[in-house]
C-alpha cells in the first residue's frame, strides 16, 4: 500500500533556511504557514455563510528577510525558479507563480504599509490544485512573514482581509475568507466555525483516537475551478437579487431560509434556484454537524458530509467523476463516517471521516475503483490539525 505519511519531513524549513543562507548572506525569518482541510460548509464562505475548516500539516514555508533598496528576490525552492522586482513597478508576471507574492505586495503598498526590499525563499508540501488551500496559505503565510520583518503592527485579522485581497484583485479568483482566515486563526486539533459575516468563531475540539481525516487525492486540476466558481458567485447574486424584491434587508443567501426560497421557487431559473437551495441547505448542516460535535455523535456528523456531497454534486454542480468516484467507493466502506469532495470542486481531494481501523480498506477500495475508472492511481494523505502560520525560527 502507499504510504499516507507527509513526505516532506521536518527536515524542509531548514532546507530552505539554508538555501536562503547561500542566495542571500543573511538569517532569514522561517514561517510555517499550513494547508487547510474544510469539514462541512462548502461555498459558503462568500454567500456570508457558515463554514468548519482546520490548518493541517502541510504546509509551505518561508525564508523572509529585508535587503536594503526596493528590490525584492523571489525563489520558488520547489519548482527551481526565480523571479525580481522593484516595489516602484509591480506588474503581474507570466510565469504565474509570483502573482500570489506580488498581489500581497500590491495590497501592502496600497494600503500605505511601508515594506521596503525583501528576499524571500518558499517551498512546500501542499500538492498544488488539491483543494488544500495553497494558494491561500502563500498569501497569507507572506502578509504574516513582511507584517514580522517590517513591523508593521497589522493584527491577524488585518492579515486575513489583506490576503484575501491579493487573491480577488491580483490573481483575479472571487474567493471567500474561508481560506486564509483558517491560515492565519487555525488551532491544534480543533476545527473552526466560521461565521463569514460577523467574523466571529469558535474553536471545536475535533480529535477522537479512533478517527482519522484521510483525503483522497485525483490529482485532477481543471481551469474550469476558477471560471465556474466566478460563475457560482454570480448565480448565488442572481437568487439574492429575486429574493430582496421581497425582503429589502436581505442581503445574501445567508439571510434566506428554506421556506422563503420555496415560496418563490417559481419565479426562478431553475439552475439559479437548484444553487440557491443548496446553499442555505449547506448552512444549515453546518449548523447542525457543529450541534453533532457538541454531543460528541460523529456519526451524525459524517452523515452531514454525505449530504453535502450529494448537494455539491447534484445542485451546486461542482463536482466531477473523478471526485464522484472516490467518494462512492468511500461511502461504502464500513467504518467511512462521512465522505465528500472537498474546495472549490472540479478535481483537487475528497475528505472522509474515518475509523482508524478502516483506513487501510478505504485506501484499497478507493484506489481500486479510480483505478479501474480512470486508469491510475490517487493519493491519500492522513491529516492532523495544526495550529496556523507560526514563526519557526529565529
Ligand atoms: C475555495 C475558496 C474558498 C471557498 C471554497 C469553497 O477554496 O478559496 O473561499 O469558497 O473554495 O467552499
Amino acid at each position: 500500500m502507499r504510504p499516507s505519511t507527509n513526505p516532506a519531513g521536518p527536515g524542509r524549513p531548514q532546507r530552505l533556511a539554508d538555501t536562503y543562507r547561500e542566495l542571500f548572506r543573511a538569517e532569514p525569518l522561517l514561517v510555517r504557514s499550513p494547508g487547510r482541510v474544510n469539514l462541512i460548509g462548502e461555498h459558503t464562505d462568500y454567500n456570508e455563510g457558515f463554514v468548519l475548516p482546520a490548518a493541517v500539516d502541510k504546509a509551505i514555508y518561508f525564508a523572509v528577510g529585508p535587503r536594503p533598496g526596493s528590490k525584492v528576490a523571489l525563489h520558488a525552492a520547489d519548482l527551481e525558479q526565480s523571479h525580481e522586482f522593484d516595489l516602484a513597478g509591480l506588474a503581474p508576471s507570466d510565469k504565474r507563480w509570483p502573482n500570489y507574492l506580488i498581489g500581497v505586495v500590491d495590497q501592502l503598498r496600497k494600503g500605505g504599509h511601508p515594506i521596503g526590499g525583501f528576499a524571500c525563499v518558499y517551498g512546500g508540501d501542499i500538492p498544488i490544485g488539491s483543494g488544500m488551500s495553497s494558494s491561500a496559505a502563500i498569501e497569507a503565510g507572506l502578509a504574516f512573514s513582511l507584517n514580522r520583518i517590517f513591523g508593521l503592527g497589522l493584527d491577524p485579522l488585518a492579515l486575513v482581509k489583506l490576503a484575501q485581497k491579493a487573491e480577488n484583485e491580483f490573481v483575479g479568483v472571487r474567493c471567500g475568507i474561508m481560506d486564509m482566515f483558517i491560515n492565519i486563526f487555525g488551532r491544534p486539533k480543533s476545527v473552526l466555525k466560521l461565521d463569514c459575516r460577523s467574523l466571529d468563531y469558535q474553536y471545536f475540539p475535533f480529535e477522537r483516537a479512533d478517527l482519522r481525516i484521510v483525503l483522497c487525492d485525483t490529482q485532477v486540476k481543471r481551469e474550469l475551478a476558477s471560471s465556474e466558481y466566478n460563475v457560482r458567485r454570480g448565480q448565488c447574486e442572481a437568487g439574492v437579487k429575486l429574493l430582496s424584491k421581497y425582503d429589502p434587508a436581505l442581503r445574501s443567501l445567508r439571510d434566506v431560509s428554506r421556506e422563503l426560497l420555496e415560496a418563490h421557487r417559481a419565479e426562478f431559473d431553475p439552475v439559479i434556484f437548484r444553487r440557491c437551495d443548496y446553499v442555505v441547505r449547506e448552512n444549515r448542516r453546518v449548523e447542525d454537524a457543529c450541534a453533532d460535535l457538541k454531543s460528541g455523535d460523529f456519526a451524525a456528523f459524517g452523515r452531514r458530509m454525505n449530504g453535502s456531497h450529494d448537494g455539491l454534486r447534484d445542485d451546486y454542480e461542482v463536482s466531477c467523476r473523478e471526485l464522484d468516484v472516490l467518494v462512492d467507493a468511500a461511502q461504502a466502506v464500513p467504518g467511512v463516517l462521512g465522505a465528500r469532495m472537498m474546495g472549490a470542486g472540479f478535481g483537487g481531494c475528497t475528505i472522509n471521516l474515518v475509523e482508524e481501523k478502516a483506513v487501510g480498506t478505504l485506501e484499497e477500495s478507493a484506489a481500486r475503483a479510480f483505478r479501474a475508472a480512470f486508469g491510475q492511481e490517487p493519493k491519500f494523505y492522513i491529516s492532523s490539525l495544526k495550529s496556523g502560520t507560526e514563526v519557526l525560527s529565529p
